[in-house]
């Protein structure tokens, strides 16, 4: 007699939409943040499959069994022995959804806002639910989302991308225009320079969907910034920087540096086979590999090529780093290497004792990831995971590590090493050169404590 089920997703709609309104109008204060996580602990000790609201509405069918519960499979067993109508009938005919659509049975599996983190729904962000996911490219439809100023559906054939400043041939280009250029498609994460940015003083959010679901794959296609500028007549000898600038309210504005403009920047307009998503960029965005998700300018209208770097408001007063003697660091755009054990992960329960397959994912803006080590007693000692391939620059890297928990308390942690010999840090160690007062690039190494029960929770462990 075999388990079927030993182990348990994370509740994610544990809120109720009343409770949800009334953060977004109210904030999240301390008694509210005492409310989420009661409510959190209910939902992971409570019975019964609950027909349940996401974050904003949707409704979901999410599994939620009892402590300790567990379905097996005996010789008994009604699906084995009783031909279900789907063996017995025709199923549905070919191209009846034009456009192919998850399972019913997958509606948990979405973006999700953390409740109360910002007042206005335009400019907020939405998470990726990392612990759903397998490999490393996320589908299009989980990209997370992260908007100053909202986003909108531009029509392509009335966009342009205007590319003037120190070039020769100052032009516009029309989508079509861009896709005549020789273009390549390549795989790179986007992760959001506030990833993380709610546990810099102690674990605060729940699921590694808020820990760290800022933090998306996929494969891009474009054409080389670095063409474009050739195509213009860039001039090299003066030029420094670039300024892209987004058509969106918020007019968003960053500059990226000339060497690594002409290094691997695309002016992308396809993610994972097909156009942009309206909400990440579509027409035209940035793909700036390695740097923090605010280079990566969506909707794209203008490249302008300066002596100097722009410092617009969007890059001198924000997505910079507050340091312990009170200066902040500026343009310190690089992710740096990090990575995050995504199962088991915070919410989860591990629900029979035996084993298990721990995995997660590993990046770093610098290169490619060369070594995750695991460990399952909060740092004393390290296993190194097996990195799934494939393993490539600036992108995703997915570990695994198989594991038999023999039922005790213990600390799991990930620590990934770039191939610049960069290792991940503790908390302690971050803290120690950049404080607790940042909001940004937060790479410490994240522990989720599985307790006797079978609970997994977030915890800090220096
Ligand atoms: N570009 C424009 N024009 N407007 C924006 O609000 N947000 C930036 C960046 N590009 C933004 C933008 C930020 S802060 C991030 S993290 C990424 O887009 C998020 O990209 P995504 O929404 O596709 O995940």
């Amino acid at each position: 007699m075999s388990s079927f089920k030993s182990w348990r997703r994370a509740p994610e709609n544990f809120l109720s939409a009343q409770t949800l309104e009334d953060i977004q109008r109210a904030g999240f204060d301390a008694q509210r943040r005492e409310l989420v996580a009661k409510a959190f602990l209910a939902a992971t000790a409570s019975a019964a499959m609950v027909l349940g609201k996401s974050a904003w509405g949707a409704s979901v069918a999410q599994e939620v069994l009892p402590a300790g519960a567990r379905t097996t499979v005996g010789e008994d067993d009604p699906h084995i022995l009783q031909l279900p109508p789907h063996t017995t009938h025709l199923g549905n005919p070919v191209a009846m959804r034009g456009y192919g659509l998850p399972s019913q049975y997958e509606g948990a599996t979405l973006r999700r806002e953390s409740p109360g983190l910002t007042k206005v729904r335009e400019s907020s962000v939405a998470f990726t639910p990392l612990q759903n996911l397998f490999g490393i490219i996320t589908p299009s439809g989980l990209h997370f989302e992260r908007h100053h100023s909202g986003w909108s559906d531009i029509d392509p054939k009335h966009h342009r991308l205007m590319v003037h400043g120190l070039v020769k041939k100052p032009k516009v280009y029309t989508l079509d225009d861009l896709m005549r250029l020789p273009s390549v498609s390549r795989i790179h994460f986007l992760e959001c320079g506030a990833n993380t940015s709610m546990e810099w003083a102690s674990p605060a959010v729940p699921t590694v969907q808020y820990t760290h679901g800022m933090l998306s794959c996929s494969e891009f296609t474009g054409v080389p910034l670095s063409v474009l500028l050739d195509d213009c007549g860039a001039d090299l000898s003066q030029a420094q920087a670039v300024l892209a600038e987004g058509a969106d309210g918020s007019s968003l504005t960053r500059s990226i540096p000339m060497d690594h403009a002409l290094d691997d920047v695309l002016v992308a307009w396809g993610m994972n086979g097909e156009m942009l998503r309206p909400e990440n960029g579509y027409p035209l965005r940035l793909v700036v590999p390695g740097v923090q998700g605010v280079s990566w300018v969506k909707w794209l209208r203008r490249l302008k090529l300066g002596d100097q770097k722009f410092a617009t408001r969007d890059e001198s007063i924000h997505y910079i780093d507050a340091l312990p003697n009170g200066l902040y660091r500026q343009y310190s755009g690089i992710q740096e290497c990090k990575s995050v054990i995504t199962t088991p992960s915070g919410g989860q329960r591990l629900i029979e004792h035996g084993f298990y397959n721990i995995t997660g994912l590993a990046w770093s803006g610098r290169g490619k990831i060369k070594r995750v080590d695991v460990s399952v007693d909060g740092g004393r000692n390290w296993q190194t995971a097996a990195l799934q391939e494939p393993v490539l620059s600036k992108c995703l890297t997915r570990f695994n590590l198989p594991w038999r928990w023999n039922g005790e308390r213990c600390i799991l942690q990930s620590r990934a090493i770039d191939e610049t010999g960069y290792v991940q840090p503790t908390y302690a160690a971050l803290r120690a050169v950049r404080g607790s007062q940042s909001v940004y690039h937060n790479n410490a190494i994240q522990s989720w404590r599985l307790d006797a029960t079978g609970e997994v929770l977030n915890v800090q462990v220096d």
